[in-house]
């Protein structure tokens, strides 16, 4: 996992790390939680703020240390190895839909940060657009190819995100990216197949490899259009010290 992360995801872009450096300002220390291979917590410390970075897995702490990022730790979000407000700010990202308790994480970000909590949301597409009727065209049929296996929805993926949004609304939102990607389906396959992403996991390799072979005989030649579209939001770290559930 640890080995392909970042050949199969995009660099954080430049729209994400400004985002994110305006609600850093006045700030000096940041703590970057689920840090994976420093995505973004290279690009940060590349502006002058002093990040530090918590991750379970020993092999993505190493990718990054490999990468340059030098304050790096093995800890669990669930229990932060910190004090309370050590830090001036934390940022989480592309990690709040894989806990279970997204609650108690956020909890935990609020108890160690002093400023400001970040995060940036994928704002899940539901499928209205003509794109979005054509990926349902190709999905269903597979959906039944396949024995019945459950096919994640891009909204249930983020419904964290959305729980927490609804629960703690953030003190700002902005929109930081919305366009729509093409790519060969050929290729966006392939990506799926190397990314080996929590979602392309729920089902035994077999099927999957079923699924993709389905695929690329309905979609030959043709182009995938995926609109990306990502809020940060921002919260003040006592935002989570309040009973919310
Ligand atoms: C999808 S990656 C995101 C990495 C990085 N933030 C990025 O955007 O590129 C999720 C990361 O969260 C880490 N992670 C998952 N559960 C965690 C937990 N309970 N505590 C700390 N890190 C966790 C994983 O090991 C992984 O590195």
């Amino acid at each position: 996992m640890a080995e392909e992360y970042d050949a199969t995801r995009d660099a954080a872009t430049e729209q994400e790390i400004n985002g994110i450096a305006g609600s850093l300002e006045g700030f000096k220390t940041v703590l970057d939680v689920g840090v994976g291979t420093g995505r973004f917590a290279k690009p940060i410390a590349g502006l002058g703020f002093e990040v530090t970075g918590v991750d379970v897995s020993r092999r993505m702490l190493l990718k990054a240390r490999e990468k340059g990022v030098d304050r790096l730790l093995l800890g669990d979000a669930y229990s932060l190895p910190f004090k309370e407000k050590t830090f001036d700010a934390s940022i989480i990202i592309h990690v709040l839909h894989i806990v279970v308790d997204w609650a108690r994480v956020m909890r935990e970000l609020g108890r160690v940060t002093r400023g400001n909590v970040i995060t940036i949301l994928n704002v899940p597409q539901v499928p209205t657009s003509p794109t979005g009727a054509e990926e349902g065209r190709v999905a269903n049929p597979i959906r039944s190819d396949v024995g019945g296996y459950p096919v994640r929805t891009q909204h249930r993926m983020w419904q964290n995100e959305q729980e927490l949004m609804a629960r703690v609304p953030p003190m700002k939102l902005e929109r930081i990216r919305d366009e729509i990607v093409s790519m060969p389906v050929a290729d966006a396959l392939r990506r799926l197949e190397a990314k080996r992403s929590m979602a392309a996991q729920m089902v035994p390799p077999e099927v999957r490899r079923a699924m993709m072979e389905r695929v690329i005989a309905m979609s030959a030649g043709q182009v995938v259009h995926r609109r990306i579209v990502e809020d940060l939001a921002v919260w003040k770290a006592d935002q989570f010290e309040a009973p919310f559930g």
